[in-house]
């Protein structure tokens, strides 16, 4: 064995031990020398030789042993066959039965002293992202520090440092890029444009179609990073999804009566017959942040608590969880109730919490993160982006047409806003981030997008993403009632995989 590992290197390549111990070398080892470097080398191996670069090739591998037809060839690639690919076949079986889940993207970031320069490279790297996007879709663009002279039909496309209202009522955007900054002026007769300025917020990536010069531009146009049609996914399988999010537990405004209704419900002991065949169907439920009231985060909250210590709420929480039939996925991401940090992206919770739920089936991911369900050998299944939504109130206050359109009530519309954007919270002021990753931005485009702390449900289909509001299990708080905030609460919202067939139950 010494010779074939000392030429394998010889030759540039390392071996690690799993695959030196490995009964795959002690196989190939049978074959002769010259055989077993021309199997070897037609394999294509990495530079690091590794057991697992061997299981993963192993259909590949069996594949060529075969084809050079001598008996130790055979010898081995069925001792391959029974002991690597039949395990194979039997996992893939299982696969299909199962009500997959798998947590494709979380934010594990940790908090540490934030400089000037974090925040520099933050928007640097916010800026490159969304240009890619934008110049793919428009031409002619000229960086700022390039445009001499007067120059007409020009795209620059900036991130807008400054927006302000002038005397006659025009809108000033300033816009920066790599090379400088620019004063823009939209028109306020230039009805369409003026209306998409409206809408533009600070912090984000835009691009703006002008003429002008140095000095100032007259914007005619406005390009948004949006999202552009998705194609639409169906399982081959019916199988559904709950959303729901903000229980709020502790609170003495939490409806317990009608969370336990839900659960009964979902365990297929409420319900008329039909009702009971789809709870049945349930494989997934998500929780989008707020599981508990938690303590001191709003004004004489303590007043309104039933359970003043975070940990018992959680307690609480875990104890009514674990009724949900086990067979049913709880994915679980925290929201600014909960007891973790408030920069997003907020970490999963802490250990000691994950303890107190010890179960299997709930599974703990980032604030926001990406999880893919209902995956199957023939169904590459939905990817769900989580996000409890805490930057949603600053977009319904600020935004001229989302407060008259009275957006508090219809979060659909501030999520439809925010999807021309591509961005869950562009505006530095909607939320506190940590400058690390941009991981509000939607870079990879998800199926479904769910969000929550509004308080209230509503579904969206905007460019065949779905889009989703979560309602909550608490009724008004005192401060809500301050702040002119309007719960809907005890709605779950059911989605079918095969269908696409979006539901709202009530359990009011
Ligand atoms: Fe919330």
């Amino acid at each position: 064995m010494m010779n074939v590992v000392q030429e394998l290197m010889a030759k540039g390549y390392l071996i690690e031990t799993n695959f030196l111990k490995s009964d795959i070398l002690e196989q190939l080892l049978k074959l002769d020398k010259d055989l077993f470097f021309e199997l070897i080398f037609s394999m294509n191996p990495p530079k690091i030789i590794n057991k697992n670069f061997f299981i993963k090739t192993m259909p590949l591998l069996v594949e060529k042993l075969k084809k050079y037809q001598k008996e130790e060839t055979f010898q081995i690639a069925s001792y391959f066959s029974e002991k690597y690919l039949k395990k194979e076949e039997k996992k893939e079986e299982v696969f299909e039965e199962s009500n997959n889940l798998d947590i494709i993207q979380e934010y594990d970031v940790k908090a540490r002293k934030i400089e000037v320069e974090d925040f520099v490279e933050y928007f640097r790297s916010r800026y490159k992202f969304f240009k890619n996007i934008l110049q793919e879709r428009i031409e002619n663009i000229v960086s700022i520090g390039k445009i001499f002279g007067n120059r007409r039909n020009i795209f620059v496309i900036g991130i807008v440092y400054d927006k302000k209202y002038t005397k006659n009522k025009n809108i000033l955007l300033e816009l920066e890029d790599l090379s400088g900054k620019i004063v823009a002026i939209v028109n306020k007769d230039k009805k369409e444009v003026f209306e998409k300025a409206s809408s533009v917020v600070l912090d984000e990536v835009i691009a703006v179609k002008a003429s002008g010069n140095r000095e100032v531009l007259f914007v005619e146009d406005i390009i948004f990073p949006d999202i552009i049609l998705k194609e639409k996914k169906y399982a081959k399988e019916e199988e559904y999804a709950i959303f729901i999010a903000d229980l709020h537990i502790g609170s003495n405004k939490f409806l317990e009566e009608n969370f336990l209704k839900f659960i009964s419900w979902i365990n297929g002991k409420i319900g008329n017959e039909r009702q009971e065949e789809i709870a049945k169907k349930v494989k997934y439920l998500f929780i989008v942040g707020d599981l508990v009231d938690g303590v001191g985060i709003y004004p004489n909250q303590e007043k309104e608590l039933k359970i003043k210590d975070i940990y018992e709420q959680y307690k609480y929480c875990a104890e009514l969880l674990k009724k949900i039939r086990k067979d049913i996925k709880i994915i679980v991401c925290p929201g600014n109730h909960d007891a973790v940090r408030l920069l997003e992206p907020q970490p999963k919770f802490n250990q000691e919490i994950i303890d107190i739920f010890n179960s299997e089936n709930i599974f703990f991911t980032t604030n926001p993160s990406l999880v893919n369900i209902g995956k199957t050998k023939n169904f590459e299944g939905f990817n769900v982006l989580l996000y409890h939504g805490r930057s949603l109130d600053y977009y319904i206050d600020k935004i001229d047409f989302l407060r008259l359109s009275n957006a508090k009530l219809d979060p659909a519309l501030v999520l439809e806003f925010l999807l021309k954007k591509r961005h869950l919270g562009p505006a530095h002021a909607s939320t506190n981030i940590l400058p690390v990753e941009d991981a509000l931005a939607l870079k990879k485009i998800p199926d479904i997008i769910v969000t929550a702390h509004v308080h209230r449900s509503a579904v969206l289909n905007y460019n065949n993403i779905l889009v989703i509001s979560c309602s909550c299990f608490q009724s008004r708080t005192s401060y809500q009632e301050k702040l002119g905030h309007e719960p809907d609460p005890c709605k779950i919202c059911l989605f079918n995989l095969k269908t696409r067939k979006l539901n709202i139950l009530d359990f009011s």
